[in-house]
């Protein structure tokens, strides 16, 4: 096995990135590229396993690739391109789910969510999704996966389809396990008005979510209007096990302020969260709302993003292909 590191992750064209998606993930795209080979994709086959309305769903792939440039990702040092132009993700996606067992795909959390009450009448695509993460991340061997922690079942279910791949054809070590890499403190940014679910791009209320495009002044209403406590904010972190608003309001705020949380808390003990939202506002403020700048700047000029993403799938095909020729004889496919 070859001991070269890369790493791979995706993000769902599905409109409104959010400050869940840039502390959980893109920042972390943006800190690996100065230290291995990275291949990011917007996954637009991932975002039709619910119905989207094809012209949207054009403008989001545009938009996500916006975003990831505005973010800091440089398409001179990463792989950046989008899924459904690379045709092996589909190819190998079929070969896993002859791999990947249905009692591994009935244990995922993710698909019970989305489906609801009604799963009889969820996509088939939706069931099988976690098929073809694994084929995004097995199709370039990558050995290196940055993902929020929502995706953390999903990518113990890549792992166990390698292994078992591996074994299956008896080709030890063929696909690398793959490492999740979740960040520690910040792994599940939660929404501001129910921190007991995680910020999210479907939440209906826009309150719930700090947007990547949202101006100064919606960042301002929003932090003014999400839930926190009515007491003052305690001098430890254990007296705020019970209030996940007031908790996801500091830890958004430590990791902004790339101060420890326990630094935080005794910094503003005996404060109230008035005094916390002005200060989260303001460096909020100054971290997203130049992204969202960028991201608007960066839609002017869309042929420049659908060139990006021309030469990122050339790059990805050439791995894809070279992979795919392997995996086709291992299974025995003339
Ligand atoms: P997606 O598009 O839902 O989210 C993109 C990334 O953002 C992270 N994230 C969060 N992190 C912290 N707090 C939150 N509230 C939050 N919301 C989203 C996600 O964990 C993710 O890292 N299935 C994936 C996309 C995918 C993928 C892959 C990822 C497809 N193939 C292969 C890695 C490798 C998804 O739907 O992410």
């Amino acid at each position: 096995m070859s001991n070269k590191k890369l790493v791979f992750s995706g993000v769902q064209p599905t409109g409104n990135l959010h400050l869940g998606n840039y502390l959980g993930a893109l920042k972390n795209f943006v800190s690996l590229q100065k230290e291995m080979e990275c291949i990011y994709c917007v996954v637009d086959l991932h975002a039709i396993t619910v119905f989207q309305n094809p012209k949207n769903l054009y403008d989001n792939v545009l938009e996500t690739t916006a975003s990831f440039l505005a973010t800091g990702l440089n398409p001179d040092k990463s792989i950046i391109f989008n899924q459904s132009s690379v045709s092996g993700h589909a190819e190998l996606a079929w070969i896993l789910n002859c791999v990947s067992r249905i009692g591994w795909l009935n244990r995922m959390t993710q698909f019970k969510d989305k489906a609801g009450s009604d799963k009889e009448k969820a996509s088939v695509g939706l069931y099988i999704y976690p098929n073809l993460m694994a084929a995004d991340i097995l199709l370039y061997k990558a050995t290196h996966v940055p993902v929020g922690a929502d995706q953390k079942q999903h990518l113990e279910l890549s792992r166990d389809i390698a292994q078992k791949f591996n074994k299956d054809f008896n080709c030890k070590d063929f696909f690398p396990i793959p490492e999740p890499l979740i960040p520690k403190n910040i792994s599940r940014i939660m929404s501001l008005r129910d921190a007991t679910k995680k910020m999210s791009k479907s939440e209906e209320s826009d309150y719930s979510r700090i947007n990547l495009k949202d101006t100064a002044d919606d960042i301002n209403k929003k932090i003014k209007k999400a839930k926190s406590d009515s007491n003052s904010i305690p001098g430890e972190i254990k007296s705020l096990e019970n209030k996940p608003e007031a908790l996801n309001l500091l830890t958004i705020y430590s990791e902004l302020t790339n101060k420890s949380l326990e630094k935080i808390v005794s910094e503003m003990a005996g404060k109230e969260y008035s005094f916390l939202k002005a200060k989260l506002a303001e460096v909020l403020i100054s971290e997203i709302t130049p992204v969202g700048k960028e991201i608007q700047k960066l839609l002017k000029d869309k042929s420049y993003l659908k060139k990006i993403l021309k030469k990122g799938t050339e790059k990805a095909n050439i791995i894809a292909e070279e992979n795919l020729k392997n995996i086709r004889e291992k299974v025995g496919l003339i």
